[in-house]
């Protein structure tokens, strides 16, 4: 394919950012600054390129160990690199036991009810010792698992889910959590593709005023996962309210197990933790990408929590007294890393809040705050954007102080920055905009907060140790200060890194390194930049601005879904011949998937068809994925080659131009679908 004809038939996300200009810096306060961990701009120098690998060193010292590596970084197998090769280390110890001999009295995780008349459960270091170990207990003696046995987990946000995973990283069993909100089919492929004969889950949990029966999912789950020969021998079951099972569906005999019950038989259990090689896999995390199949990123135990540990340290800014909040689900990669590992290793209290923001209404998220003691909050632009329009004047109402903040996972428009900075952190508090993905296990930019200035709209510098460089499809460097966007690589591999994709190594290689690879053969890490799959440009002060996915990946509410994966679920409605899926502009979500659907000939569309394709996407996936409309047209807009032409339908999606379409084979059918969809 020549490159003009790429340009004309591939759409991404960064093609429709919002473009914005370059805002004054505003500087952290001196209160900020004095009790700052990192005040030392020489952390740059120390985490310079001269010193990798060894500076990476600062993050694993973070840690206890129960043997040190012999070597920092084995690259022999690029580019799936190993950290800290030799070390021994267990994370559940890190993030639980260490902490016990001076703060076992101290609060670790504080749960949080969406009901407000239910009561705040203070879990203390010594409790989630004793609940981890019981629970670690009936997944070694009463399931049988072992270290490297996958298991997944599908839990709501609830203190169960934190313990859940403790649990299994004291015993070097892999984790792999499956956002609560997706469907039991989304579940069941997650289970297939991990290989996981156990699945952990809850009946019950609150969201918006309602007890969902969640453990119905469960059941779907493994009927589906038995048609792709996966058998799941046991699922363990979590009460929302101890003592009571809360769903309607009833339990299978043999299969499912009340896990408060299962608890009784192991009262006072004690696990040893398992000392693991730092190299073994601590999770999976599955995300979407180009093609429809999630891919399972592969997280290392010692490299990966040395990375959270430390940019939790240095960029979090969290001390074990602050009280920290991450209103993130741990069903994403930014709750395994800032609301379980790195606050846990640092002996931080990290609050689990079960509902959304604005239930019952957007002064909650304050009024945790302001009962909690919260000094340092972490959220999204979509949560920012939903609390800035519900209930702009809802902050100045109640006596929290944060002393910092954290925006991650889309990028957030100056004026929705402006009013987190002001209205939620009146002024006071240091914000850093951290980017980063799944595969990355930590922020790759961000802020050093009492070192770097903020810039609204922009996430800032590679982080110390992370050199970011943007290049153009051809390899060319795309200097900064040029205003031109690219394609942001990493020329270093760096500890939190994902190892590769769960039994894919090819498609690892292929999606994320083999673009910018000169010598395949290579073993040099100086061979292989890692391509995140985002557009960004880079200013003149090396601040970088990422505009959004340069593939087919649709951000919603920062989650990220894959346009195929959406597409996919279309089609299994049987009328259906074709679908297409292009992001369109949502002022609180980011973006919307519009989901765009061809007829099999003779076939004609209707209300009840266009609501089965909606549920159909909804049952494959979760609610998360619902399409904002489902366009049924009489033909797809396509290039004389056939290939439909997600471009011009993002154009009419979004109201915006959408280019020459002459060239097209059917060019009629543009007047047609934006009649159809602009209603002129
Ligand atoms: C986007 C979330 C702009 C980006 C931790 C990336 C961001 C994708 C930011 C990863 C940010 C994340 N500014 N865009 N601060 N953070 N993104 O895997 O497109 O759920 O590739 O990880 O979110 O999403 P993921």
């Amino acid at each position: 394919m020549s490159s003009k004809e790429k340009e004309v038939t591939e759409t991404s996300e960064a093609e429709i950012a919002v473009h914005w200009g370059e805002e004054q810096l505003i500087h952290p306060s001196t209160q900020f600054i004095a009790q700052a961990n990192v005040t030392d701009p020489a952390v740059y120098e120390r985490f310079s390129l001269d010193n990798f690998p060894n500076c990476f060193k600062e993050y694993a010292d973070l840690l206890s160990w129960y043997e040190y590596w012999h070597t920092t970084l084995d690259t022999s197998d690029a580019p799936c690199w190993k950290w800290f090769v030799g070390g021994k280390i267990n994370a559940s110890y890190n993030c639980i036991d260490r902490h016990l001999a001076k703060n076992k009295n101290k609060t670790a995780i504080h749960f949080v009810p969406e009901p407000e008349n239910e009561k705040v459960e203070h879990i203390t270091f010594q409790e989630l010792y004793v609940r981890v170990n019981e629970f670690a207990a009936i997944l070694r003696d009463f399931c049988g698992l072992k270290a490297g046995d996958r298991v997944t987990l599908h839990l709501p946000m609830v203190a169960e889910l934190p313990i859940s995973m403790l649990a299994c990283a004291r015993l070097g069993i892999i984790h792999s959590q499956v956002f609560g909100g997706f469907s039991g089919k989304a579940c069941a492929d997650r289970i297939v593709d991990s290989g996981s004969s156990v699945l952990i889950t809850m009946d019950s949990y609150y969201r918006s005023g309602q007890l969902l029966d969640h453990k119905e999912k469960a059941d779907t789950a493994v009927a589906d996962a038995a048609k792709e020969d996966q058998k799941v021998d046991k699922v363990l079951i979590w009460q929302r309210y101890p003592g009571k099972y809360s769903a309607q569906t009833p339990l299978v005999a043999g299969r499912d197990f009340v896990i408060n019950d299962l608890l009784k038989k192991h009262y006072g259990a004690r696990v040893d933790p398992v000392k693991m090689p730092a190299e073994a896999p601590l999770f999976l995390m599955y995300t979407s990408g180009t093609t429809g199949k999630p891919k399972g990123c592969q997280h290392s135990t010692g490299g990966y929590l040395a990375y959270v540990t430390g940019t939790s340290k240095y960029v979090q800014d969290i001390h074990p007294e602050d009280v920290y909040w991450c209103m993130a689900d741990i069903g994403w990669i930014t709750g395994h890393s800032y609301i379980v590992y790195g606050p846990l290793a640092l002996g931080a209290s990290t609050v689990v809040y079960e509902g959304v923001p604005n239930y019952p209404d957007p002064g909650r998220p304050w009024r945790i705050a302001q009962d909690l003691g919260v000094n340092i909050f972490h959220t999204a632009p979509t949560a920012i954007r939903a609390l800035r329009k519900t209930g702009p004047d809802e902050p100045q109402k109640y006596n929290y102080h944060f002393k910092h903040m954290t925006t991650v996972g889309e990028p957030i428009e100056p004026e929705v920055w402006k009013w987190y900075y002001h209205s939620v952190g009146k002024g006071e508090a240091a914000i850093v905009d951290t980017w980063w993905q799944t595969e990355n296990g930590g922020f790759l930019c961000s802020t050093v907060p009492a070192i770097k200035p903020m810039k609204p709209g922009s996430a800032g510098p590679g982080m110390p140790g992370i050199h970011p460089i943007v290049f153009d499809e051809e390899g060319n460097v795309v200097p900064p200060g040029t205003g031109k966007a690219g394609n942001i690589c990493i020329q270093n591999p760096w500890p939190g890194s994902f190892q590769t994709i769960w039994r894919d190594r090819e498609r690892y290689v292929r999606e994320y390194y083999e673009h910018y690879c000169k010598d395949p053969k290579s073993k040099r890490w100086q061979d292989w930049p890692y391509k995140a799959g985002d557009a960004a440009v880079v200013a003149a002060d090396g601040y970088v601005r990422i505009l959004g996915r340069i593939d087919d990946v649709i951000n919603v509410s920062g989650h990220r879904l894959g346009t195929k994966e959406i597409e996919s679920a279309a089609l299994t409605v049987p009328e259906v011949a074709e679908a297409a899926v292009v992001p369109v502009k949502h002022e609180l979500k980011g973006k919307e998937p519009d989901l765009y659907i061809a007829l099999k000939p003779g076939l004609t569309g209707s209300d009840d068809l266009a609501k089965r394709i909606q549920d159909a996407v909804v049952k494959e996936i979760g609610s998360i994925a619902r399409p904002r409309k489902v366009w049924i047209v009489s033909d797809m807009p396509k290039t004389r080659s056939g290939k439909i032409m997600r471009r011009v339908l993002s154009a009419i999606s979004n109201n915006t131009a959408v280019g020459d379409v002459m060239t097209l084979a059917n060019p009629d059918i543009v007047t047609e679908i934006t009649k159809m969809v602009q209603g002129k």
